[in-house]
């Protein structure tokens, strides 16, 4: 046999059943004409790692020393603070280099992006929590990766990091001195690069990856789709209802999580750099390969019960059942979400009733009302809370795999 590579071994595999279609990842065709670059190049970002990051966190776990940057990293909360004294050297120098704005950051339209998170909080807390966050689960490679590493046995304290993650990105200075959102970012970053040395040694990965080697640059932009393009689509398509999105704003929003990619060691060259862009990256990368597994199941029943720990003034039924209206019911019948076809009525028919009202574009308060406007406030103050009882989880570098 010739020289096969392992996309052509793969796509063999699928052909004969072998391996199921949706975990082959397709040819990269999207071209870096339309990223942050501007090179028209096709690099394929399935195959690209962190290789600024990766060999220091494999070095560091192998020699033991993650415990005590871990501990170290209790004072390195802020984006102006120190790096700590007493890192190894190479970490230190590595955070020295890393942890700070690209060079084409502009911070007028983050400033944007920080008052309309705050102006549509309530909204972003719902579709990020109830469409992104269970979106997540039928993300083959994500939902078997999270699943198999350390947090997902502890899917409660991994939630509240994931939680601290979102509400440091959603701060008014979340890319200033005073702000978190950078040195969160390095700190996932480097989780991130840990799970990449950790997960090739845990024999029940192996068992259900496609991929050698987890969290590739396309990985993430594929994550990046089911946060910030999602989130996107959902408020553009609520603009029918009254929600006020403009022009400048959708551009702000999307400058925000171009910042954040690069944050997290995405290639300038991957970042789309328009929304038309991002939409079409999202359609032929994210879309086509949704799909369930039996971790994602497990992880969006897990995922959605936690929720229960507030009053959200709703019944799980009711719950579930936004959660398929989000997302569509195509991903509600993978997840076996339950059915509540009261509930979906209501829904369907009070949801857009109470964004008129709340933005001004209807003067009758619908009856509903008051049950959205409680569901919704609970879930934002979940979040608020982190998910626990404490506001904010620092984010650990793992070092290990789940057990078992
Ligand atoms: C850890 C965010 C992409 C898998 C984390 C953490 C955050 C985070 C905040 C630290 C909190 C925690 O430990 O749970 C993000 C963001 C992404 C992204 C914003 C993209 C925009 C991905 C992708 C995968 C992935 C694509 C896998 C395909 C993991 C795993 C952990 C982790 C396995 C470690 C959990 C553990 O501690 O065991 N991520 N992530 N992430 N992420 Fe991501």
């Amino acid at each position: 046999m010739e020289n096969l590579s392992r996309r052509s071994v793969l796509t063999l595999g699928a052909a004969l059943g072998l391996v199921t279609v949706t975990d082959v990842p397709k040819a990269w065709a999207w071209s870096s004409a339309n990223s942050i670059a501007g090179t028209n190049t096709v690099t394929d970002p399935w195959d690209v790692w962190d290789d600024d990051t990766d060999p220091l966190v494999a070095s560091l776990l192998d020699n033991g020393q993650i415990p005590a940057v871990n501990n170290a990293f209790k004072t390195f909360i802020k984006n102006g603070d120190p790096v700590p004294s007493g890192l190894p050297p190479a970490l230190a120098t590595y955070i020295g280099q890393v942890n700070k704005l690209p060079s084409w950051a502009d911070q007028a339209k983050l400033d944007r992006a920080a008052q309309f998170n705050k102006r549509m909080s309530m909204y972003l807390f719902l579709l990020y929590g109830l469409g992104s966050g269970i979106m997540s689960t039928v993300i083959p490679r994500e939902a078997r990766n999270v699943y198999w590493s350390e947090g997902g046995a502890d899917m409660k304290s991994r939630a509240a990091k994931t939680f601290t993650y979102g509400y440091d990105l959603n701060t008014p200075d979340a890319f200033k001195a005073t702000g978190n959102f950078i040195t969160t970012s390095t700190k996932t970053r480097l989780t991130h690069a840990a799970v990449r040395h950790l997960l090739p040694q845990s024999a029940a990965w192996r068992g259900v990856t496609d991929h050698p080697i987890p969290i590739s640059n396309g990985d993430i932009l594929i994550t990046f789709h089911s946060l910030g393009t999602y989130v996107h689509s959902k408020l553009v398509e609520w603009r029918r209802y009254g929600l006020r999105v403009s022009a400048a704003e959708e551009e702000a929003y999307l400058h925000m999580w171009q910042v954040a990619l690069h944050l997290l060691g995405v290639r300038d060259e991957f970042i789309p750099a328009t929304w038309a862009a991002a939409h079409e990256q999202s359609q032929y990368a994210l879309t086509p390969i949704l799909a369930p597994t039996r971790e994602g199941i497990d992880l969006a029943d897990t995922l959605l019960n936690l929720t229960s720990s507030v009053d959200l003034g709703i019944t799980k039924g009711f719950q579930r059942e936004f959660a398929r209206y989000v997302l569509s019911d195509r991903i509600g019948n993978w997840l076996r979400l339950p059915r509540d076809l009261i509930s979906r009525g209501v829904i369907e028919a009070g949801w857009p009733t109470y964004i008129m009202f709340r933005e001004g574009l209807s003067p009758v308060m619908p009856g509903t009302f008051s049950m959205f406007d409680h569901f919704v406030r609970g879930l934002a103050m979940l979040f608020l809370n982190n998910g626990t009882s404490s506001s904010h989880t620092p984010i650990t570098i793992p070092t290990m795999n789940r057990p078992g």
